[in-house]
C-alpha cells in the first residue's frame, strides 16, 4: 500500500512507525500475574501516535489491557478520533484487541480503521476493525 492511496489509507510506513511505538513501550507493562506484555498505539487525527500498556492487579478481574490504556490517555490529551490501532506482543502468532477493547475501539474509531498486530519475529497480521466486530453496536445506536 502506498501513502497516495486514498484519505482514508494509513500508509506501511505509519504503521511500522507505530508498531515501533508499541514494541518499545513493550517492557513497561505490569504483568506480573500473566507475565504477557502487550503494547498499543493509537494513530490521531492530529498525528500524534498515543501508546499504552496492559495494567494488572491483585484483583484480577481489574487489569486494564493495552489498548484500553492507549484510549484512555488518548481522550486525556484531548484527541476523540482512532485513524489506526497497533498491537505488540512477544507472542508467536500476533494478537487482535479482546472483545472488550474491540467494542471500546469502535467508540472512537470505525469500520475502516486498520489494526495491525505484530508477534515475535516481526509476524504480523492486519484486520480492519469492521472485521473484528462486525455488526457493532455503538454511538450511532443511541441517536
Ligand atoms: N491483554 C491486553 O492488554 N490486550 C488484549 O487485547 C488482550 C489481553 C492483556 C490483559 C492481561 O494483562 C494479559 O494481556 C493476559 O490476558
Amino acid at each position: 500500500m502506498d501513502e497516495t492511496e486514498g484519505p482514508r489509507e494509513i500508509g506501511d510506513s505509519t504503521l511500522d512507525e507505530m508498531l515501533m511505538a508499541a514494541r518499545a513501550i513493550l517492557p513497561r507493562a505490569y504483568v506480573p500475574y500473566s507475565g504477557f506484555h502487550v503494547g498499543a498505539a493509537l494513530l490521531n487525527e492530529d498525528g500524534t501516535i498515543r501508546p499504552g500498556v496492559n495494567i494488572e492487579n491483585a484483583s484480577y478481574p481489574l487489569s486494564v489491557c493495552a489498548e484500553r490504556n492507549a484510549v484512555a490517555a488518548m481522550v486525556a490529551s484531548g484527541q476523540q478520533k482512532i485513524l489506526a490501532v497497533a498491537v505488540a506482543t512477544d507472542a508467536p502468532v500476533p494478537t487482535p484487541p479482546c472483545g472488550g477493547c474491540r467494542q471500546v475501539l469502535w467508540e472512537f474509531g470505525d469500520a475502516d480503521t486498520p489494526v495491525v498486530a505484530e508477534g515475535a519475529d516481526g509476524v504480523r497480521t492486519r484486520w480492519r476493525l469492521g472485521e473484528l466486530l462486525p455488526d457493532a453496536f455503538g454511538p450511532d445506536d443511541l441517536r
